[in-house]
């Protein structure tokens, strides 16, 4: 049997929609859901944690507990950005422990952490303190394809995973770059060589993630990441339903309640109709886009890069853009292009390209991960375009947190007029600018309300 996690209101909509549904929607799907037998459903990460307070006035953390409390089967799962925790930058242990414990005291059971770069050393402390307040950690690997990023790098990275001692293991192919046959071999040799459940997450930009998935399946893997149809294909995951009934009556199958299945399918056709109303979703987004495997770019880095060419009216550069891409990550070493390198990346061959000159221009991003910031490349970095960029600057080696003093208690007093709990100090140091904006309008109105209810009694 395959066991099927269910992405729709995380990644589904984060993918096709700018993260866009409301909590209410969530709950809604996720009462559903959870009487569907999936191994459990993702619902928390970056996007949604952000796009909650930013677009919809809701706090996250509510989010979580409304989920929670209508989930009393399935469980809770999220997506970690190791040292990132959700944000942009390197928080220090004390508050990547503070998070752990926070989300899994308020109702996630499995937190997937995974690293850009696949520094095993931005991992540890995510790893450490979900165990510490008895979450199951799930590590994923980012995927990408590049002469470093061989079937064997995998496996070796796999093995150090486990020694770690995350619960499980998952190939995360965030640009849906997996082909097949590489599903078949990496899986095969990953399952040789550890014992942990392997899950595979993948998405459907170039069209080939369902044949991937079947590979994966008959190669062995345990769990495969799905989104429920009509909210699934296009940039986000295979269709639950399709893949459970292409696996119906096999060994594989999932055994799920389909009753369930398709008592959620209405209300998502009517959300994915809403949406596409609103103008928030748009329906080439479930086209199918075979180029990303020539350019290895995912999708939301393509629309970003397209956007940034626009606003500059230089679009007929476009093309040069995208030859320069693979340049800048061959530069750079092989960075898997994921949150935040994706961008970095992007940005960077956009100035190389408009400025004529490479690497005249450098972001503040680049030089901080040339001097070692962001961790240990996969591939040595070009030493001219390292010496133009940062001259002979010190590079660390250490594992970049190490260098971070305690910050949550400086945190906790820095917002002691806004934050009312310890999870809003958490929000104000992953968003601070949207938290601020936030707390400030929500606190307000509560205690209008009090006010409001006191003149009563
Ligand atoms: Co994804």
């Amino acid at each position: 049997m395959v066991k099927f996690v269910e992405t729709s209101v995380r990644d589904g909509h984060q993918s096709l929609f700018a993260t866009r549904m409301s909590t209410e929607e969530v709950v809604e799907l996720c009462k559903i859901y959870d009487k569907a037998g999936f191994h459990a459903i993702e619902m928390w990460g970056g996007a949604t944690f952000d796009a909650c307070m930013r677009f919809l006035d809701e706090d996250p953390w509510e989010r979580l507990r409304a989920v929670k409390k209508v989930c009393k089967k399935t469980k809770l799962q999220m997506l970690f950005r190791g040292q990132n925790i959700l944000g942009y930058r390197h928080y220090s242990d004390d508050v990547v422990d503070m998070f752990c414990k926070k989300s899994i005291e308020n109702g996630i059971d499995i937190i997937r952490v995974f690293d850009a770069l696949n520094d095993i050393r931005n991992l540890k402390q995510a790893v450490e303190s979900t165990k510490k307040y008895g979450g199951e950690c799930q590590i994923a690997l980012s995927y990408t394809t590049s002469p470093v990023h061989t079937i064997d790098y995998y496996v070796k990275l796999a093995k150090e995973v486990q020694k770690l001692g995350a619960d499980s293991l998952c190939i995360k192919d965030m640009a849906g770059v997996l082909l097949p046959e590489d599903a078949k071999k990496l899986v095969k040799a990953i399952k040789k060589e550890v014992k942990l459940p392997l899950e595979l997450h993948s998405h459907c930009t170039a069209g080939v993630a369902m044949m991937s998935y079947m590979e994966a399946i008959e190669a062995g893997v345990d769990i495969v990441d799905v989104s429920l149809s009509p909210l699934s294909n296009g940039t986000a995951q295979p269709s639950t339903q399709a893949m459970a009934m292409a696996l119906k009556g096999t060994k594989y199958d999932p055994k799920l309640n389909m009753k369930a299945i398709h008592e959620a399918e209405p209300l998502m056709t009517s959300i994915v109709e809403e949406y596409i109303e609103k103008g928030l979703l748009i329906p080439k987004s479930f086209e199918v886009n075979p180029n990303i495997l020539t350019y290895q770019v995912p999708g939301g880095m393509l629309s970003n890069m397209i956007k940034q060419l626009h606003d500059q009216g230089a679009m007929d550069r476009y093309q040069d853009v995208l030859n320069e891409i693979p340049k800048v990550r061959k530069d750079l070493g092989y960075p898997p292009l994921v949150t935040p390198l994706s961008q970095m990346v992007g940005t960077q061959a956009v100035l190389n390209v408009l400025n004529g000159e490479r690497y005249k221009m450098c972001a503040k991003e680049i030089r901080d991960y040339l001097h070692g910031m962001y961790g240990k490349a996969p591939a040595r970095i070009n030493k001219e375009v390292k010496e133009k960029i940062i001259g002979n600057d010190k590079v660390i080696t250490c594992r970049p947190a190490d260098l971070l003093k305690p910050e949550f208690e400086k945190l906790k007093e820095r917002y002691k007029n806004i934050a009312r709990s310890d999870e809003d100090v958490l929000s104000l140091a992953l968003f601070e600018q949207v938290a601020v904006g936030f707390l400030k309008k929500k606190y307000a109105k509560e205690d209008n309300e009090a006010d409001e209810f006191e003149m009563y009694v």
